[in-house]
């Protein structure tokens, strides 16, 4: 492939930001835009090339924006349109873009079209959503359930219809199937580009093609076309970035969402490296330990599958997951060697890196003791739907702690100052107390920090095409312990090892990866011979590239 004719978002590097968690400008203890603008700086410097923000779109936050009643217009505790069109200059000036979220699965009942279709089953705006009569013995039309807990339908009293909603009661599905709804759809994403934005991460965007009444929620029969009309309507000319989430994923379909001439979607984010350390019947809640085994043949699987077409995304962590150095490193014994290791491991795959905030700080997941705490709506919703069904309250809180939504909430940690520096008034959700040594401000007076560490591998996509194009290749892959891969282009091979364990181990290489080369990466000293054995320590990473001395 010609390297030189790829798109900018082969080398990218993204950062995700929650804005209500991430920086305060004026006390009120909700982040918001001018507060972004304040840390652009800091980013900049990270060396990261876009910014996708979580929803700052009007909205009664019964989500937290992932419920939008305006969208054309910006939440009041956030900021102004004038400050977003401020904030989309001040990010390209140091060469970022911004990428918004796009959640068009549903609006929020607060949408002016959602109260104009429950006035009356003749409004215009009806059909915008999906209604339907109960079933014929009265109840739910069909028992789809909602992602939160209950059903997916909840009966609109005065019109004697169930609506549909995947999400909350305050989150009704939008029907796709209505061809105007789809066109104001467009309009208003048209309205975007044309004030300069860089892309749209898409929510829920596997679910747009719903066909309820066949029970088909995810990827149902008319998604592509839906997607691909997207594609034509808005940015099909425009050189911009756009990540579906797309939890029901697989390879193959991966491939016509994020294949070359599918004229659809740039890569998707796809979630079964997250789900396979889930509890097969209690999903996240009943929290397990991830298996390093499985976990390489799932990140493996999708290196492979989309290695000639289509696009990966790396993540561990996002708005919706636990802190990745809590789930998959060790917070109490090795917390910044594991946290490096971790981004080693996955900043040198093949994809497009996001970065979520405060992962690059090496942020943990909460301890909360009490439900007051929480303030996520699927685990407030959990929380009572598990105590009704005999979970005791402690059980629940446990699970929450490990897997709930708002271990990734709990404020950016700036300084060591009150609250994390977030904001100088109350912040919305409580900061983790762990904020007095991890921070922004101690992680940059730290030659050494996780921070450094990031910014040092965002760095060395941008100088060696090898971690952009490299062929994958994985060894070892019954190993509980370690994880090893090269990537390979011309002449140059990229070896990554890593321990993924806080006992050292004997890492024992095939002949072919017994070489010596530049080691671009590590969390202990530098490797840059490999011999029959290598000793790691605990939690330790690194990377040696070798040109054309193979
Ligand atoms: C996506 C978002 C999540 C939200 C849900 C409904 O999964 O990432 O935060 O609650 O969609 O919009
Ligand atoms: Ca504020």
């Amino acid at each position: 492939m010609n390297a030189a004719k790829s798109p900018w978002w082969h080398t990218a590097t993204i950062y995700q930001i929650y804005p209500r968690s991430f920086s305060d400008s004026n006390g009120d203890g909700i982040g918001d835009i001018p507060g972004i603008i304040n840390r652009l700086d800091y980013l900049a410097d990270l060396g990261i090339n876009a910014i996708w923000l979580s929803p700052i779109y009007k909205s009664p936050m019964d989500d937290n924006g992932y419920d939008i009643s305006d969208y054309q217009e910006v939440a009041a505790e956030y900021g102004t349109l004038e400050d977003f069109d401020y904030l989309v200059a001040e990010a390209n000036t140091r060469g970022i873009g911004i990428i918004l979220d796009l959640v068009v699965n549903h609006s929020s009942d607060e949408h002016p079209w959602f109260i104009d279709a429950c006035g009356s089953r003749d409004s215009k705006y009806r059909d915008f959503y999906t209604w339907r009569d109960p079933a014929p013995g009265g109840g739910v039309p069909n028992d789809i359930p909602s992602v939160f807990g209950g059903a997916a339908w909840s009966f609109h009293e005065p019109t004697g219809q169930y609506y549909f909603h995947q999400f909350t009661r305050r989150q009704p599905d939008l029907n796709w199937q209505n061809p105007e709804l789809r066109e104001s759809i467009y309009r208003m994403m048209n309205w975007w580009l044309d004030r300069g934005i860089a892309g749209f991460r898409m929510d829920v965007i596997d679910l747009i093609g719903k066909e309820p009444d066949r029970g088909i929620t995810a990827e149902g029969p008319h998604l592509h076309t839906y997607l691909q009309e997207m594609h034509a309507r808005t940015y099909g000319g425009r050189d911009i970035l756009t990540v579906g989430e797309t939890w029901s994923a697989t390879p193959n379909s991966a491939l016509l969402y994020s294949g070359r001439n599918r004229n659809e979607l740039s890569m998707i984010f796809q979630f079964e490296h997250v789900t396979q350390a889930w509890h097969p019947i209690h999903g996240k809640w009943q929290p397990m330990d991830f298996d390093l085994v499985a976990l390489k043949e799932v990140l493996g699987k999708w290196q492979l599958a989309l290695a000639e077409d289509g696009w990966n995304s790396l993540f561990w962590g996002n708005h919706d997951l636990p802190r990745a150095v809590s789930k998959y490193g060790d917070v109490s014994g090795y917390h910044k060697q594991s946290a490096k290791m971790l981004a080693t491991v996955l900043h040198l795959l093949k994809g497009t890196p996001y970065v979520y905030q405060g992962e690059e700080i090496g942020m943990t997941n909460v301890s909360f003791t009490s439900i007051e705490q929480f303030k996520d709506v699927e685990t407030l919703n959990m929380h009572r739907l598990h105590l009704e069904a005999g979970l005791s309250a402690n059980e629940f809180i446990a699970g929450a702690n490990v897997n709930g939504r708002d271990n990734a909430r709990t404020p950016m940690q700036w300084t060591q100052a009150e609250h994390g520096g977030f904001t100088t008034g109350s912040p919305w959700i409580e900061v983790n107390p762990n904020y007095r040594h991890i921070n922004v401000e101690a992680s940059l007076s730290d030659s050494q920090s996780i921070l450094a560490h990031y910014r040092h591998l965002i760095g060395l996509r941008n100088q060696h095409p090898v971690i952009v194009y490299g062929r994958y290749q994985s060894f070892l892959d019954q190993d509980p312990q370690f994880f090893v891969y090269t990537r390979t282009l011309n002449d140059q091979m990229l070896l990554v090892v890593a321990n993924f364990s806080n006992k050292p181990g004997m890492l024992e290489l095939p002949d072919e990866l017994q070489l010596q080369g530049e080691c671009i990466s590590y969390n202990y000293d530098p490797v840059d011979h490999i011999g029959p054995q290598t000793e790691l320590q605990p939690y330790e990473a690194f990377a040696v590239l070798c040109r054309g001395n193979k």
